[in-house]
């Protein structure tokens, strides 16, 4: 089984990455001496799914558990969703004693964790993830939050989990869309780390199937290559915990440009896996023309992207002024320049300080064009 432990002094926790954990979980857990009544939080479309695996799971052990589900998506993310279960984990009788299992996606994840972290002043809590993006990225690392109107994640704190608990069959009913959505993630840990993943992500990619997902039964590979890409997300967590040491940061890599995109449109409009790959694009011409980054490395991840079949042109309706004001507000430039993430060669990112409004306008307007 591919096993991972996060080292974080006293924070530390394992992440088991294994097909059927899910159905192993209350043994998981009981292994970790977690003790006490479970709140399930999960939300509208993982409930159904894999709520009732879970219980049975937990009941053998001799847990019991209350089940809170919320209404899925992004727009549940909020202060009002967190008021709401925390009133019913009250009604429900949990108290200092209890711990969370948060159930499904990065929103479960990061709304269940934050819950955790305040309920009663702070109760453990487990990550059962069950999309690409929470298994490789939101589940492993402690950030927790929830949205306000004025953006996203505006709210929330650093609270690591216990455990996190990896099952890949999870990964059987996710639709092709979110499927590469979750490998956009992968493909940047992999251009930070291990070049040599490209070439196993392209050929997972390959398998992506437009209308069955993926076939898990066909890709023996898949336990590992998640739990490598995990690795590679911990290694910056375990540098960086709180990201105070510019370190962590180098997972912004394709995001300064790809969340200037998403926000520039109304929500929902382009997939945040898409305007990361368009981001990464972006970030590859950046340090073609600013690091030294060869030509040979920039094609080795757009072809990862391109097997992956996600977007590296931007769509007519992305207008690029405004995706260059969203990410470049005034607020992020000092003295002209803002800090961005570029490649020097595959699996050696630098942070760099002197890119100016200019150089994003460069590489915005290149992404017009079709890729090369
Ligand atoms: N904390 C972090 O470090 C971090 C990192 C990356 C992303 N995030 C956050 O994660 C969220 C995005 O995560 P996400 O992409 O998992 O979104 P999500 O949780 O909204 O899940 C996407 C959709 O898939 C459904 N779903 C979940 N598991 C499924 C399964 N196995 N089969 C079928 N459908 C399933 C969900 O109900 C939802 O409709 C965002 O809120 C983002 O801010 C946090
Ligand atoms: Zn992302």
């Amino acid at each position: 089984m591919p096993n991972l432990s996060i080292s974080l002094a006293e924070r530390s926790y394992d992440v088991i990455v294994e097909q059927g954990s899910l159905s192993l979980s209350g043994q998981l857990i009981q292994k970790r001496s977690l003790t006490g009544k479970i709140a399930i939080i999960s939300d509208s479309n993982t409930a159904p799914l894999y709520s009732q695996q879970l219980i049975s799971s937990l009941e053998s052990a001799g847990y019991s558990s209350s089940l809170h589900i919320f209404e899925a998506g992004e727009k549940s993310k909020n202060l009002s969703s967190v008021e709401d279960i925390a009133n019913q984990m009250v009604e429900n009788g949990h108290d200092r004693s209890s711990f969370v299992i948060a159930l499904g996606g990065g929103v479960v994840g990061d709304m269940a964790g934050f819950i955790a972290s305040i309920y009663y002043r702070g109760i453990p809590f487990v990550q059962i993830p069950t999309t690409i993006v929470s298994q490789v990225d939101s589940s492993v690392g402690g950030k927790t939050a929830v949205d306000l109107a004025a953006g996203k994640n505006l709210i929330g704190i650093f609270h690591q989990p216990q455990l996190v608990i990896i099952d890949p069959d999870c990964l059987q009913s996710l639709p092709a869309a979110l499927i590469r959505e979750g490998m956009a993630e992968m493909v940047k840990h992999a251009a930070l780390r291990d070049p040599s993943m490209l070439r196993r992500l392209s050929a997972m990619g390959v398998a992506i199937n437009e209308d069955a997902g993926f076939q898990i039964s066909y890709l023996p590979e898949l336990p590992q290559l998640l739990a490598d890409n995990i690795a590679i997300k911990a290694y910056f967590v375990e540098k960086d915990e709180r990201e105070t040491l510019g370190l962590r940061a180098f997972l912004n890599l394709g995001h300064t440009i790809g969340h200037g995109i998403e926000a520039s449109v109304p929500f929902g409009s382009i997939m945040h896996g898409a305007a990361v790959a368009l981001g990464l694009r972006a970030a590859l011409y950046l340090s073609r023309k600013h690091s030294d980054m060869s030509a040979a490395d920039e094609a080795a991840i757009i072809d990862c992207l391109r097997s992956i079949q996600l977007p590296l042109q931007l769509p007519d309706f992305v207008n690029p002024e405004l995706a260059l004001a969203r990410c470049a507000s005034d607020k992020k430039f000092k003295a002209g320049a803002i800090r961005f993430v570029l490649l020097r060669a595959l699996g050696q990112p630098e942070l760099v300080g002197s890119l100016t409004k200019e150089d994003l306008r460069d590489a915005i307007s290149d992404l017009t064009e079709p890729c090369a």
